[in-house]
Formats: structure tokens, C-alpha cells, sequence
């Protein structure tokens, strides 16, 4: 029994985690992500990104990605290939190339098809393009939508369904959990991606929340806001969960953020096309989140020891149910 074995009871097809290449080095970490009924799917957090993989133009190195690759076909858990197309992590000669409008198209395809074949069978999903979206709704400024203008998201997502048409092609965001002007946008991204002809499968909804905030308020705000997406006729998935707390964590925020957690689950179990949900690491140890927000943190459900937090990790099992 497990948080991915009650997943799989609810319906959906995993409960996963982001990992690391750095972090494999801690085989008592390796054992708790390798834990199947816990998660059965992982992210690579980094090394499936743009300046891993294409450092410098026409030059791929598939070593790191290769190797998350791996332990989740030894692991037997899916794989979320994230991601091609990201204004960061983006090496400096795509940022600042100069490149004309038809050659970035070109350099975009060219990405796009070497990266989605290497990893052609492997991928359940592909996140296509990550985070096009300002805050307001608008288009984030980055070199692609400057240089090509918004059809850089069909010709992505053209590019990646001819190199592996089983992949699931995924659009993913934060700050798309709610209903509102950015989850607006973003479901015009899907219809724009459509009106191109080209193929989207999913929406990936990030969700890094804050403990008692937007994002975890009810049920039927995700309800309501994930049933958006999937009448445009795609899928849903939260690909990126985390909860974080002003640290150390009070015993009141990791109540919350116990109730957090399930409301986020308990949204994903009501949509039938919510396919899954990933936490972005599963343990505070290797948490994203100190290194970017000061004094922030203790967003995961195991601790920085590696130890279940039991109210949180229980609250998940409970929200998923018994089938
Ligand atoms: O690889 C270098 C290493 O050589 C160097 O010694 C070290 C020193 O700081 O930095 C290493 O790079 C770091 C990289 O992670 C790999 O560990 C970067 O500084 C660090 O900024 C980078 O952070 C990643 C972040 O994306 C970058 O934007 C996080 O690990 C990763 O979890 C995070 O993931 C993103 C998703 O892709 C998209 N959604 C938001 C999410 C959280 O920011």
C-alpha cells in the first residue's frame, strides 16, 4: 500500500516524483524513489532540459538524461521527458544567437526531433513547451515568441508528434491551478495548438502551492478549473507539487499542509482525465525550493532525514481512498 497503489486504485496511472542525477548518489534516497508503491513514475528535474542536452548547436549529450531514463524502465515506472521548449536553462547561443526567424524555427525543430527521437518509447509524456505565460496572461517575452511570434507552440508540438506520435504532448504551467486570466491563456494555448492542426494531449498543471494559499483553497475550484482543460478535449496532470511553509514548518502549517496535499488529490481523483500526480522531489533533502525562496521550505512529504511526515503522507493515502 502505498501513495502510486492508491493512485492506480482511484483510476489514474501513477503517483510520481521529479528527481535529480545528483542525488542518486544517496542510496537510501535511490531505495524510497525506487519504492513502486509509492511512485510509479518519475521526472527528470534538470537533465532532460535544453542546455544538458543541446550545450551548443547541433552538439546533444544524452548522458545524464539517459541515465533517469534508465532507472525508470529498471525501476518499471513511467517516465515524464521534461522538458523541450523553456525561455530557462536555455544555453546562451539560443538566447542570444540573433538568429532570423527561419533559422530559430529551424534550430526549434531541429531540438525538438533529435531530443523526442533519442528518447522515442520511453516518454509517457512530453512536456512540449514549459511556462509560455506571464502572470497577467499575456506571452511571457522569451528569444522564441519575440523571434517567431505564438505559432513557436504548434511548430513545437508539430515537431514532437512526428518524432514519436505514442508520446502525450503536454503544455505545462504554474499558476494555472485556479481559474483565472493565466489558466485562461492557457486553455487559449490549447485551442491555438489545435487551430494549427497540430496534436496536444495534455495540460500539465505545476502546482508548486504555498501552504494555505491559492491553489488548495476547495475541491471544486479544481474541479471547476481542471474540467476547463479537459473540455477543450485533453488531459490533465499535476506535474509538479510541492507546499511550501516559512521553515522550520509549525505543527499548525503541516495540519494545513496535510489538507493542502489531499485537496489536490481529492481535485485529481473527481476528473476522470486527471491522469496522475507528480511531487517536484519527494523529500525536503533535495527540495528545490531554499535555494530560490530564503527561509521557505518543508513543501514535501518526507523530511530533510528521509522520514515519512505522517499527517502529510497519510493524508495523501486517505484522499486517494481505497479504489
Ligand atoms: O549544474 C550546476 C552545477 O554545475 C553548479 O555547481 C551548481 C551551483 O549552483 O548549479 C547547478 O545548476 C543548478 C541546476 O538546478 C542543477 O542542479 C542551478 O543553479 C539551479 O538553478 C537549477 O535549479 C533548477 C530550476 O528548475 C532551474 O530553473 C531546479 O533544480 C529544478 O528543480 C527547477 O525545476 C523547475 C521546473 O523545471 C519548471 N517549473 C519550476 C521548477 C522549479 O523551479
Amino acid at each position: 500500500d502505498g501513495l502510486n497503489t492508491r493512485a492506480v486504485a482511484a483510476g489514474k496511472l501513477y503517483f510520481g516524483s521529479a528527481t535529480d542525477n545528483p542525488e542518486l548518489t544517496d542510496s537510501a534516497y535511490v531505495a524510497g524513489l525506487s519504492n513502486t508503491a509509492d511512485f510509479g513514475q518519475i521526472t527528470p528535474g534538470n537533465s532532460m532540459k535544453w542546455d544538458t542536452i543541446e550545450p551548443s548547436r547541433g552538439t546533444f549529450s544524452y548522458t545524464k538524461g539517459d541515465v533517469i531514463a534508465d532507472l525508470a524502465a529498471k525501476n518499471g515506472q513511467y517516465l515524464r521527458c521534461h522538458t523541450l521548449v523553456w525561455h530557462n536553462q536555455l544555453p546562451s547561443w539560443v538566447t542570444n544567437g540573433g538568429f532570423d526567424n527561419a533559422t530559430l524555427i529551424s534550430i526549434l525543430k531541429n531540438h525538438i526531433t533529435n531530443e523526442v527521437t533519442h528518447y522515442k518509447g520511453k516518454c509517457l509524456h512530453w512536456d512540449v513547451v514549459n511556462e509560455a505565460l506571464n502572470e497577467d496572461g499575456t506571452y511571457r517575452s522569451n528569444v522564441f515568441y519575440n523571434t517567431i511570434g505564438p505559432s513557436y507552440l504548434p511548430i513545437a508540438f508539430a515537431a514532437a508528434a512526428a518524432a514519436d506520435p505514442s508520446a502525450k504532448l503536454y503544455y505545462n504551467d504554474y499558476n494555472i491551478e485556479a481559474p483565472g486570466a493565466k489558466s485562461t491563456s492557457a486553455q487559449n494555448i490549447v485551442k491555438l495548438i489545435q487551430s494549427y492542426g497540430a496534436k496536444i494531449d495534455g495540460v500539465g498543471l505545476q502546482a508548486h502551492l504555498i501552504v494555505g494559499s491559492t491553489g488548495s483553497e476547495s475541491v471544486s475550484a479544481w474541479t471547476t478549473n481542471l474540467n476547463a482543460f479537459v473540455s477543450l478535449g485533453v488531459d490533465v496532470a499535476i506535474t509538479e507539487l510541492d507546499a511550501r511553509t516559512t521553515t522550520p514548518a509549525t505543527a499548525a502549517a503541516v495540519t494545513q499542509q496535510a489538507k493542502d496535499y489531499a485537496t489536490v488529490v481529492q481535485g485529481c481523483k473527481a476528473v476522470a482525465r486527471c491522469v496522475g500526480i507528480t511531487i517536484w522531489d519527494y523529500t525536503d533533502k533535495y527540495s528545490w525550493i531554499p535555494g530560490v525562496f530564503a527561509g521557505q521550505g518543508d513543501a514535501l512529504p518526507w523530511d530533510s532525514n528521509l522520514n515519512k511526515k505522517a499527517e502529510v503522507y497519510n493524508a495523501i493515502l486517505n484522499a486517494w481512498g481505497t479504489g
